[in-house]
């Protein structure tokens, strides 16, 4: 089907969709989530002549992976967002099967998108082109088609172009998966944005001391922050450890030196970005004052996503909240950017055991937490949906499985002083130690959701329920 095909039954999707979807208990307030149909990356994050824009990998027709398209909001603060005309719809020969996630750059005044056409083909085998499309006097986007084919040496699993500029010269970190079936990250320079030049591997299994780190990485993104080069990327395949990278496919990132005209990263060990439950394919933009901004998929594919209640009201996922970034001592910090202070209404504040504190609702809700060391205490999101148990040396998060019921668990392993929790209807971020580590996880509480509390710790809370900011 070609792109304008498509249309006609997107706008249905939409028209029927989106009531629904909104009026579902379980619809974020707050966050970003498709009207209708699934989501899935960020894609073509950017501050843009006064304005954030956030692109999304969505299909409309229902809560599959197919029929990727690119929507479109914008934002002048990061927290009120309106929609855009949808920007990418699949439908040529190039990315027939998908328009699949990328990046946007500003390139001499023009909003120009960088994104995967997809191709899949009747015996399973698949390849990929990297393509552009540039913004019209619509606030469309026109595509002007691929600018770079498989690279030689790599099967047709190469996607997620992130692009930027230093000085003259375009930069692009590319997914990829080699023949043998070692998951990298390429780097690719350009002086024009169409012609490409593989400067080589800089990351990935089997290099920069990693051993077996995976088949395949997806969507990478490569920064400067505070003196150092910080890659992310989500490795698919990293052996599961006792504490860490449980979940199907984790995002993670490392941190070094680029050397770009050699194409070498000298970097320490792979790190999980995200110890929840639900995280993947983050995408970084950098703001107007230099802040370095995250905002990641509340999801993670194939595992236990289909299983997610929200599917019967035709809808499934969320993003996670934009997030400052910042490097300490060699680790990467993330907290929540200052500009959501802006939801928050009256404050409220308690102090004592943890056994004696109120249920506060959690529909919508602030809390920042402090604990005395020695006893623990107990966080139980509604009728213990999700449960936060805070001890000396660890926060364990407990959820049961969509699937059979049983309890599973998410670990941050080392001592937690304080932490600040964002809640929305179906979603908790918790962000440990001014940042320092962060657990996302979504869950699906039967009524409006409360937060109570259980153990003898004495804790000290400040909180703010929050009021709704939907996309106009
Ligand atoms: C990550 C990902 C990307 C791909 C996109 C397709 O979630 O698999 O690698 O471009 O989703 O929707």
């Amino acid at each position: 089907m070609t792109s304008s095909s498509l249309l006609p039954a997107f706008l249905q999707a939409v028209m029927q969709g989106q009531p629904r979807a909104l009026k579902d208990p379980h619809y974020p307030g707050w966050h970003l989530a498709p009207v209708t149909g699934l989501m899935n990356d960020p894609n073509g994050f950017i501050h843009f002549q006064g304005e954030y824009h956030l692109f999304y990998q969505w299909n409309p027709l229902g809560c599959s992976h197919q029929n990727k398209s690119w929507g479109h909001w914008r934002s002048p603060d990061l927290v009120h967002w309106q929609h855009a005309p949808i920007a990418l719809m699949p439908g040529e020969d190039y990315d027939r099967s998908g328009c699949y996630s990328g990046s946007a750059v500003d390139n001499k005044g023009q909003l120009t998108l960088c994104y995967t056409g997809n191709v899949k083909f009747d015996d399973g085998s698949r390849t990929a082109w990297q393509c552009l499309a540039v913004e019209n006097a619509q606030g469309g986007f026109d595509k002007t088609g691929p600018v770079l084919a498989l690279p030689e040496g790599y099967t047709g699993h190469v996607r997620d172009p992130k692009v930027w500029q230093q000085g003259d010269t375009w930069y692009m970190v590319l997914g990829a998966q080699d023949k043998h079936k070692q998951g990298k990250v390429l780097l690719f320079h350009s002086c024009n944005l169409t012609d490409w030049t593989l400067a080589g591997e800089i990351a990935g299994s089997g290099l920069g001391g990693l051993g077996e780190a995976g088949y395949m990485w997806e969507c990478p993104d490569l920064f400067h922050l505070d003196g150092q080069d910080v890659l992310i990327a989500c490795p698919q395949g990293v052996a599961k450890q006792e504490k860490r990278f449980l979940n199907t496919y984790p995002a993670a990132w490392l941190c070094g030196t680029l050397q770009a005209g050699s194409a070498t990263f000298h970097h320490g060990p792979l790190a999980e970005l995200d110890a929840g439950f639900e995280f993947y394919a983050p995408q970084t933009a950098l703001a107007e004052d230099g802040r370095r901004l995250l905002i990641g998929w509340m999801g993670v594919p194939d595992g236990e996503e289909m299983r997610q209640p929200t599917i019967k009201q035709g809808w499934i996922h969320q993003m996670t909240c934009p997030r400052q970034l910042s490097l300490k001592q060699g680790r990467l910090f993330q907290q929540p950017v200052t500009e959501l202070q802006m939801l928050r209404e009256t404050e409220s504040g308690w102090q004592g055991q943890a056994s004696q504190a109120p249920e506060i609702p959690a529909e919508r809700l602030e809390i920042l937490l402090s604990r005395t060391p020695g006893k623990s205490a107990t966080l139980h999101f509604g009728n213990d949906d999700l449960v936060l148990t805070w001890s000396d040396g660890e926060l364990c998060l407990a959820r049961r499985s969509l699937e059979n019921g049983e309890w599973q668990y998410r670990y941050w392993n080392a001592p937690a002083t304080g932490l600040q929790i964002l809640c929305d209807h179906s979603s908790v971020e918790i962000f440990i130690n001014q940042g320092e580590g962060v657990m996302s996880s979504r869950y699906f509480p039967a009524q409006p959701a409360t937060l109570s509390f259980s153990g003898e710790a004495e804790l000290q809370a400040r909180y703010w329920s929050l009021r709704a900011c939907m996309v106009e």
